[in-house]
């Protein structure tokens, strides 16, 4: 399996992951879509086995209110083709994305997603640093990540992702 950024004749095929993958919403699909009009996009990761993408992952710039000098990045939507799930391609995905993330000098990653999930890849809930999600969500599943040591201690407030995904 092959990990690299997302190219142009990927549109469609990434298209096609989020589909299924969140079958039966389409929103994630058309998020991603619109954020790539906007130039949106921080890092877009593409998993490919056999010259087929099976896999997409997304991040996109965040902040945190009131204003810190943070570099933050949003990870998600990710989404795995059904027939390839449960094979660590998500795992892969996203420590890659990770490692890229910090390799640009990203100081912390935010995920609202699964609570079993994302806490593998060192993510805890926001909540012990004292971040809230803008959404309404338990509190569990709004997660951050340190790239960078030490860097989210003391930074209450409010995480934002761009507006595109107030509307999902
Ligand atoms: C979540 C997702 C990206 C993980 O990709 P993957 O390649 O299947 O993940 P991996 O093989 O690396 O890891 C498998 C683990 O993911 C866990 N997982 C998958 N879906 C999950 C869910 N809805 N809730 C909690 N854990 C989930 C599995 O339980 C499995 O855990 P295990 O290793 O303890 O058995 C993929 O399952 C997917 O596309 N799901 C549908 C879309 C989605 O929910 N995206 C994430 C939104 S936060």
């Amino acid at each position: 399996m092959q990990i690299r950024p997302e190219q142009p004749k990927d549109e469609s095929a990434i298209r096609d992951v989020l589909t299924q993958a969140f079958h039966p919403s389409k929103g994630e699909s058309s998020l991603v879509d619109q954020l790539r009009q906007q130039n949106a996009f921080t890092l877009s990761l593409v998993a490919v086995i056999d010259e087929v993408i099976v896999g997409h992952l997304l991040f996109t710039p965040a902040t945190i209110v009131p204003q810190t000098p943070i570099a933050l990045a949003a990870l998600g939507p990710v989404a795995v083709l059904p027939a390839y799930q449960s094979q660590g391609i998500g795992s892969q995905l996203i420590t890659s994305g990770l490692n890229t993330c910090q390799e640009r000098g990203y100081e912390a990653v935010a995920v609202l997603g699964h609570a079993d999930y994302y806490p593998r890849f060192g993510f805890v809930p926001s909540i012990e640093f004292g971040l809230k999600c803008e959404w309404e969500v338990p509190e569990p599943v709004f997660m951050v990540k340190e790239l960078k040591h030490g860097i989210l201690r003391k930074q209450e407030g409010v995480v934002k992702y761009l507006p595109a995904f107030s509307e999902l």
